[in-house]
This record gives structure tokens, C-alpha cells and sequence, in this order.
């Protein structure tokens, strides 16, 4: 049989670089490609069946082609996808994301999760008329360079833990840059709280993942948000949430499950519908800084493709079916497969761990489970045994991201969690055989 995928990433070689536009979905000998997809169900080019384990890193919480996001973003279609003017579906989409948390008085819309971080970032510079960010060691904010910072650096690059060094993600990233990022390590307030005192004055924000994922899936803890809660509003800085992946967690975010409450929430993923989306949302007086005219500090932003009306209906049609009902029963599932995947590992004997919370997991190769980004980073040892588990995955039908993460969708019973944690058991064995 040919192999479809294989002829398409030859192809593919010639013409984008490295053969993909998005690093993550790069894996040997190919990337996976899809010809079609449905509810929680994949098939790629050569007829294989996956269940849905990525979710397009995320953005999809009704899985694939949900029948009533379909059918009003049809209607829409052939409305138009784009215009020189304002749309309803703006005004109602806004109404509804605002009614789900009581710290959204207002929000602007952009096209993607970088872009909602970098309009924080750049709001709340503008609003306390500071340079300074300070950030999570290990965190994924997007592409903006300052939030790129100490995105992923390696043992020989972190510096003390006590004072995490601040290192640049891209090759000529300006010196200016890396100066004016501040980087905290997760979930130690103590630590966190004497770093930021060194910078008084100077922070514009304070940028927290409620759980991020590349720093180990790890949620932070209430002492921890609640030290930098109080520190920025002792200072005068102000405190941002990246919910991009972690608003799902709870029918208002993860924020939610915390007694303190952001200045500024970035959106995006799965509040598309499944269309590039993002979004900033927070209280009257910082998002004043979006509106033209008026008195005050002033942020001129805009966009093109900003509060489409594709996107909007999308995201208007999703968010409304995930109730509160649907977090519950999501989150229930994402219970039952942390504690399941716990189970397959005991039954395996692999030295494996497992994190999230919500609809989420993700398995670390490590028998000590993970803290913070330090000691989840894995060694080269056990980056080989997480491939050898990502690919018998694969071949056994389940879909997971690149780096061992799981993300439930609505469309999902116990049916395909449970066939999950038994795959994963062969998987995990495996793991602990291959070759160095
Ligand atoms: C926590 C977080 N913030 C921001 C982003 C950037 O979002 P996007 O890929 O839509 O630019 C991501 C993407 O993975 C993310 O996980």
C-alpha cells in the first residue's frame, strides 16, 4: 500500500520549511494527514481511524464539524466572511463571553492566542506607563517576543532556581527584550514574591498560565496566584491570566477555582469554534486603553480579520453548548482518564507520572511526578521513551499531542477514556524497552 502521508510530506519539503507550518505536528518519519474528521474521530490520508486525543492543541471543545457550529457558520458563509464594518455577531458574542466572568466588564477580539497576549501585554504597559513583564519559567504564551522569554530553556541555560535567568527563544532576539522580562519560578510564592521585589515599580504585569502546559500541565496553586495577586496590587502592577487553554476548566476559566481575580484575561482556542480566534477581556478601566478618544493612557489597535463573523458565530455556537452541564460531564471524563492512565501505569511498572486537571492530562515519563518546569524537562532517555509511547498510540488509534498531552471534547464517553488507558498500557511497556 502507498503510503499517502509519506508522498505528501515529500512534496511538502520543497515548499515550507521543514515540511509543516507548525512545528509541533512534525513526528518521524512524517507528520500525520488528515482527509477528514468528525465528532472526536480522525481519518488521515491513508484511511487510518484516530480517536482525538490533540483537538487541535486545544482549540476544540465540541470535536470536529459539531453539527450546529456547521450549520450556522454555513449560514453565515453566504452572508459574507468579512467586512469594512461592524457585525451583530460581534455584539453577541462579546455579551456572552463577558456574562461568564465577573471580571470581564468589557473584551476585544483578535485572531489568535498570541495575538490576545501580546494586546495584554501591550494594554497593560500602556495602562501603568511601565517596560517590565514578569512571567512563569517554561510557560507558552504564543509568539510575541516578550512572552517567548524563558519559553523553554535548558539546564545549562536556567541559572539558579532561586533566581531563574531570563533566556531568549529565537536567535537575534534584542538584548532590550530579554532585560525587560522578569521570570518567576511556578508555584513557589516565597521565591516569586523576593524576585519581583527587586523590580518594584517597574512591572507592567504579572502573566500567569492557571496551568500551563509546557511547563508540566501543572495547576498553580492558590497560595502562589494569591502572592502575586497581592504583590501586583501593592505595586501598582497589574495581573494578566493566559486562559488560552484553561478556560475550559470551569464555565468561567480556571480562574474560578481561585478566590483572587485577574485585571485582564487572554482567550483563545476552543472560544473560536474551531476558527483562529483570541480575545482580551477585563475590568472598565484597564480595557479603556482599547477605546479611541476620551482621557488617559491610549493603546491604538486593530486588525482585519479581528471579530469576524465566521469566528464569531463559531465561537457563539460552541461556547453557549459548553454549559455548565457540559464542563461538569467533561470534567468528570478527564477524572476518570488522569486516575485510569494512573492504573495502566501501576499495571505497566513503566516509570510514568500523570498531571492536569479538568479535561486534561498530560503523561511524563518520569515515576516522580512533575512540580514545575524543571522537573518535568525531560531527559533525552526519556524523551525516546515518550516517542516509543506517542507512536504506539498512533498506530493503536488514539491521537495525543506532541508533548503527551490529552485534551477531551464533548463528543467523548467513557467508551473511548477507557480504551485509552488500556492502549496505553502496551504503550507504556514498550516505552521501557526501546532502544538508546
Ligand atoms: C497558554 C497559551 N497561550 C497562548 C497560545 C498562543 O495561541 P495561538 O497558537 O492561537 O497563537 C497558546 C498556544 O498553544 C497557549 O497554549
Amino acid at each position: 500500500m502507498t503510503d499517502r502521508g509519506a508522498e505528501l510530506f515529500r512534496e511538502a519539503l520543497k515548499f515550507l520549511p521543514g515540511g509543516v507550518s507548525r512545528n509541533t505536528l512534525l513526528r518521524s518519519p512524517h507528520p500525520y494527514y488528515v482527509a477528514s474528521a468528525s465528532g472526536c474521530r480522525t481519518v488521515d490520508v491513508n484511511g487510518v481511524e484516530r480517536i482525538d486525543f490533540a483537538n487541535n492543541m486545544a482549540a476544540h471543545i465540541h470535536g470536529h464539524a459539531h453539527p450546529a457550529i456547521v450549520e450556522a457558520v454555513t449560514a453565515q458563509l453566504s452572508r459574507g466572511t468579512g467586512f469594512t464594518m461592524a457585525t451583530e455577531a460581534e455584539v453577541v458574542f462579546a455579551r456572552h463571553l463577558c456574562g461568564r466572568s465577573p471580571g470581564f466588564d468589557k473584551v476585544r477580539f483578535v485572531n489568535s492566542g498570541t495575538e490576545a497576549v501580546m494586546a495584554g501585554l501591550k494594554a497593560s504597559r500602556a495602562f501603568t506607563n511601565r517596560p517590565k513583564i514578569a512571567k512563569i519559567e517554561g510557560t507558552y504564551h504564543g509568539a510575541y517576543d516578550y512572552a517567548e522569554v524563558s519559553q523553554s530553556p535548558s539546564p545549562s541555560h536556567w541559572g539558579h532556581a532561586d533566581r531563574p535567568a531570563s533566556v531568549a527563544l529565537a536567535d537575534g532576539t534584542p538584548a532590550a527584550v530579554v532585560q525587560d522580562v522578569v521570570v518567576l519560578p511556578l508555584n513557589n510564592p516565597e521565591t516569586a514574591t523576593a524576585i519581583l521585589d527587586q523590580h518594584r515599580g517597574e512591572i507592567a504585569c504579572v502573566l500567569v498560565d492557571p496551568m500551563p502546559h509546557r511547563a508540566g500541565l501543572i495547576p498553580v496553586q492558590e497560595s502562589f496566584v494569591r502572592a502575586l495577586r497581592d504583590w501586583t496590587h501593592d505595586d501598582g502592577a497589574l495581573l494578566m491570566f493566559d486562559e488560552v487553554i484553561t478556560f475550559r476548566t470551569e464555565w468561567g476559566g480556571m480562574q474560578e477555582r481561585f478566590s483572587v481575580q485577574p485585571d485582564l484575561t487572554a482567550m483563545g482556542k476552543m472560544i473560536g469554534g474551531g476558527f483562529p480566534v483570541g480575545a482580551i477581556a477585563g475590568r472598565d478601566e484597564v480595557m479603556a486603553v482599547f477605546a479611541p478618544g476620551g482621557e488617559g493612557p491610549r493603546l491604538p489597535h486593530s486588525g482585519t480579520f479581528s471579530a469576524n463573523p465566521i469566528t464569531m458565530t463559531a465561537g457563539n455556537v460552541a461556547m453557549t453548548l459548553f454549559d455548565h452541564a457540559a464542563v461538569a460531564r467533561l470534567n468528570q471524563l478527564g477524572e476518570r482518564a488522569r486516575s485510569n492512565l494512573e492504573e495502566a501505569i501501576k499495571i505497566s511498572g513503566a516509570p510514568a507520572s500523570v498531571t492536569g486537571a479538568g479535561s486534561m492530562f498530560r503523561i511524563h515519563m518520569k515515576a516522580e511526578t512533575p512540580r514545575d518546569y524543571r522537573t518535568s524537562f525531560p531527559t533525552p532517555e526519556e524523551k525516546r521513551a515518550l516517542t516509543t509511547f506517542l507512536d504506539h498510540m498512533g498506530d493503536a488509534g488514539f491521537l495525543l499531542t506532541y508533548s503527551g498531552a490529552g485534551i477531551l471534547s464533548t463528543p467523548m464517553t467513557e467508551t473511548e477514556i477507557d480504551g485509552l488507558a488500556e492502549a496505553a498500557v502496551t504503550g507504556l511497556r514498550k516505552s521501557m524497552n526501546q532502544a538508546p
